[in-house]
């Protein structure tokens, strides 16, 4: 099976600094993305999955594709605030690269402000021809995202993780937790490790805050195979450590 994050004809990496590697950011980064990849695939059919009417399976799901939607516009500004900047300082010939990253991050944060308003309104109503019009936006965020977020990994990644420190990209990750509620954390837990192998699970759960590494083998398990069963009625549940 070749690995999703390859890069194809035509593309070209950001010149790598000399120096030695400071951080497994490129490690890191296939873990997260591969949570979104994962996730937009699955939102079109989680829009089109309520009944007409059905406003109990609507707000359910809303509220699930709405904290999705939040866990990638709050990663992209922390790439904005936290990487990128850095990067363009520490390895100025990797600005053409930084650039384009960028508009890619606005391309992605100007369709989330597009679907905002949709998915509010099916999650209201489970009106099909609202969650359809959701689906149509998720499939080409979707697509979008298959391009931006294999790039960055393969085109980026590799300069990074000499320019960041461990600790400054420690920084990073600890952005997308602090932006959300305890509870919301826990919950979630479950489903972001499911998107990786097992292996990657055990790095990914490291990178996790005590609290929701405490809480997720308490509630946290429990809680996500349930939200699973619910969002993906009679489908085996992915194993999770
Ligand atoms: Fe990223």
């Amino acid at each position: 099976m070749s690995d999703f994050f390859t890069m194809e004809p035509g593309e070209v990496a950001a010149p790598v600094p000399d120096g030695p590697v400071l951080c497994t950011g490129t490690a890191a980064m296939r873990r997260i993305h591969r949570v979104f990849l994962w996730s937009y695939d699955e939102a079109p059919g989680l829009a089109r999955s309520a009944a007409a009417g059905d406003t109990e399976r609507s707000r359910y799901v809303g509220e699930v594709l709405a904290n999705i939607d939040k866990v990638l516009h709050v990663h992209h500004e922390g790439e904005d605030q936290l990487m990128y900047p850095q990067l363009r300082e520490r390895a100025p010939a990797c600005a053409l690269h930084v650039d384009q990253m960028l508009a890619q991050h606005a391309e992605v944060k100007t369709m989330l402000d597009q679907i905002a308003p949709i998915r509010e309104r099916w999650t209201a109503t489970a009106d099909p021809a609202v969650g359809e019009e959701l689906a149509q936006h998720y499939e080409r965020l979707s697509a979008r995202l298959k391009v931006h977020l294999r790039r960055e990994v393969t085109e980026v990644m590799p300069a990074v993780d000499r320019v960041l420190t461990n600790e400054e990209f420690e920084q990073l990750a600890a952005h997308g937790f602090d932006q959300f509620e305890k509870k919301v954390v826990i919950a979630y837990l479950g489903m972001i490790l499911a998107a990786n192998p097992i292996e990657d699970q055990r790095e990914f759960f490291k990178e996790a805050p005590a609290f929701a590494r405490v809480a997720y083998r308490l509630v946290g398990k429990r809680m996500y195979r349930k939200q699973y069963a619910t969002l993906f009625p009679g489908r085996p549940i992915p194993d999770t450590i």
